[in-house]
């Protein structure tokens, strides 16, 4: 990674990724700004020593001048329930708001991008582990409307020389220092789990053990958050201009829904009532990345991998947090 400090916009830096992501950032000296709406994010998230901006990414223009070298864009909704329910919300800020993000950014200058985009893009997966030449067909609007960024950030690249990556996550997980997973309300796995450990919730509900998987449980592949934020660095230098380069982003091992309660059992030392639950449309039974274009392209390879150590040090975070639901 070249030495000289840069300049970097990040959106939705007040979330869970984009917050480790400018951590990570700050650690290897370069100045931060946040652009941040707060609407699923915390201003306490934004790790000191960012510069911090409340404000939408529809406004990116009032923001981005030419002293920027790069933007990493984590903002957007994701919650997949509730992009069923309200696809509209979706299109106008996920891929309303990149649109004009990416206006902003040609306006000012600003060539280089690290886009977050999603293993719910692929939607089904036709074979396992998924590679990125893999057939695309989302099925909710939340993957629709990344896919749909994907497409405009390829567009870009080629109209207009932009240097992009999208890095597709497959389930993140983990917290990195005072960063970790907050989402209001939750619906990742391991956090929700974390929450009946703490007595926050009476049991966490297994939908669909009858799927064509050892345990019969659904298959997800979880990769740490530390991990994934080394990814962003080494993608802004392999970014180059004119290409849109996409890699997944996973460990290439899969854990089930019933290994990954077994295993808060037993790094906390808590008691995991499960409540049987039936499948939930739209829920593949495995989703596991292939993750060598990340290694080949990028030069990155994960080393958190160990699903107890993702899972304690999401248990540290968990334990300093407030009751966030019941
Ligand atoms: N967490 C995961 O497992 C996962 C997996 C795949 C992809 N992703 C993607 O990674 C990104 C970050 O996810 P996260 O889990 O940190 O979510 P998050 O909700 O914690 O963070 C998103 C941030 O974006 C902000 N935001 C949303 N719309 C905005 C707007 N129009 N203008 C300014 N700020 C806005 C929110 O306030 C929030 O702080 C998202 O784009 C998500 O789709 C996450």
């Amino acid at each position: 990674m070249s030495n000289r400090p840069k300049k970097y916009l990040v959106t939705g830096g007040a979330g869970y990724v984009g917050s480790v992501v400018a951590q990570h950032l700050l650690e290897a000296g370069h100045t931060v700004t946040v652009l941040d709406d707060l609407s699923t994010g915390f201003r306490e998230g934004v790790p000191a020593g960012a510069a911090f901006v409340e404000g939408r990414i529809q406004d990116a223009g009032r923001l981005l001048d030419a002293s920027y070298d790069g933007v990493l864009h984590f903002a957007a909704y994701s919650q997949v329930g509730e992009s069923v329910l309200d696809p509209e919300k979706y299109w106008v800020n996920n891929v309303g708001g990149t649109i004009a993000l990416l206006a902003a950014m040609r306006d000012a200058g600003v060539r280089t991008l690290v886009f977050s985009s999603t293993a719910a893009t692929y939607g089904e997966p036709v074979s396992s582990p998924i590679t990125e030449t893999d057939p695309t067909a989302p099925t909710s609007p939340y993957g629709a409307s990344k896919l749909a960024v994907d497409h405009m950030i390829s567009g870009e690249a080629t109209a207009h020389g932009l240097a992009a990556v999208s890095l597709r996550y497959f389930n993140v997980a983990g917290a990195y220092g005072s960063c970790g997973e907050r989402h209001a309300p939750e619906s990742h796995l391991i956090p929700l789990v974390l929450q009946v450990a703490l007595g926050q919730r009476e049991s966490i509900s297994v939908y669909g053990d009858d799927y064509p998987t050892p345990d019969g449980t659904c298959v997800r592949d979880y990769i740490h958050v530390a991990d994934l934020a080394e990814a962003h660095l080494l993608a802004l230098d392999a970014a180059a201009a004119g290409e849109h380069l996409i890699c997944n982003l996973g460990n290439g091992n899969g854990f089930s829904v019933r290994e990954v309660i077994e295993t808060v059992r037993k790094v906390t030392g808590h008691p995991v009532p499960e409540t049987a639950a039936p499948r939930r449309g739209g829920d593949p039974a495995v989703l596991v990345a292939s993750a060598a274009t990340a290694a080949e392209r990028l030069g990155w390879q994960p080393s958190r991998a160990d699903l107890a150590d993702i899972i304690a040090d999401a248990w540290q975070f968990a334990r300093r947090q407030e009751p966030t639901t019941a």
